[in-house]
């Protein structure tokens, strides 16, 4: 809305550079604060939400050894899946192919993100397997095996934290592996 726009115009000259961010919104003639890490602009990248939204951190954490999640909440039409993974158009015209160009999403950004930082470290003895399950509904569907006839059930050990059982689980040596799942 026009307010929103003002609003977010309004943070970013006060405030150009990420974090400590607040909205303020008028509403029915009350004024409500909004408290973030982090605002972003209409016209922000894609790559600018990459580097600037946090799931870099969160890589890195990951790597340490913290389970760690990145959630996109918001209401039908707001962008969540653009955000995730690519423009909706872009998919269809090109295929996967189209996750490697400048309006790619977090997830394809973060899969190589993960493979650059095990790389300059040298890593050795690391492993990355992937899984790829929906939840609709309460119900879980294992996005690389729809099919399964096992049930799918969300688990919690002392040794692996929440997990969810019988997921058809891919071995990934490279970015590209990454992206075969999500393409699957
Ligand atoms: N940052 C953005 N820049 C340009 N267009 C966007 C942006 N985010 C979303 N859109 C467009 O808005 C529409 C809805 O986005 P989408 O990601 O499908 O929403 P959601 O997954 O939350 O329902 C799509 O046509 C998408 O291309
Ligand atoms: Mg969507």
């Amino acid at each position: 809305s026009e307010a929103a726009r003002a609003a977010v115009a309004q943070v970013a000259a006060a405030d150009p550079l990420p974090g400590n961010a607040s909205l303020a919104f008028n509403w029915q003639g009350m004024q409500r604060v909004f408290n973030f890490d982090v605002v972003f602009e209409e016209a922000a990248s894609q790559s600018e939400v990459f580097d600037n939204c946090g799931v870099k951190d969160l890589i890195q954490l990951a790597l340490e050894g913290y389970n760690c999640t990145c959630f996109a909440y918001g209401q039908t039409n707001s962008g969540k899946t653009y955000t995730m993974t690519d423009p909706p158009d872009e998919t269809q015209q090109h295929g996967v192919s189209g996750l490697a160009g400048q309006s790619r999403g977090l997830v394809p950004r973060s899969f190589t993100h993960i493979f650059d930082l095990l790389r300059s470290r040298g890593a050795q003895g690391f492993k990355v397997y992937a899984t790829y399950f929906e939840i609709y509904n309460e119900q879980i569907t294992d996005l690389l095996n729809p099919r399964s006839i096992y049930p799918h059930t969300i688990r919690w050990s002392s040794t692996s934290g929440f997990y969810v059982d019988n997921l058809f689980v891919i071995e990934c040596d490279s970015a590209d592996d990454l992206m075969g799942v999500l393409a699957a």
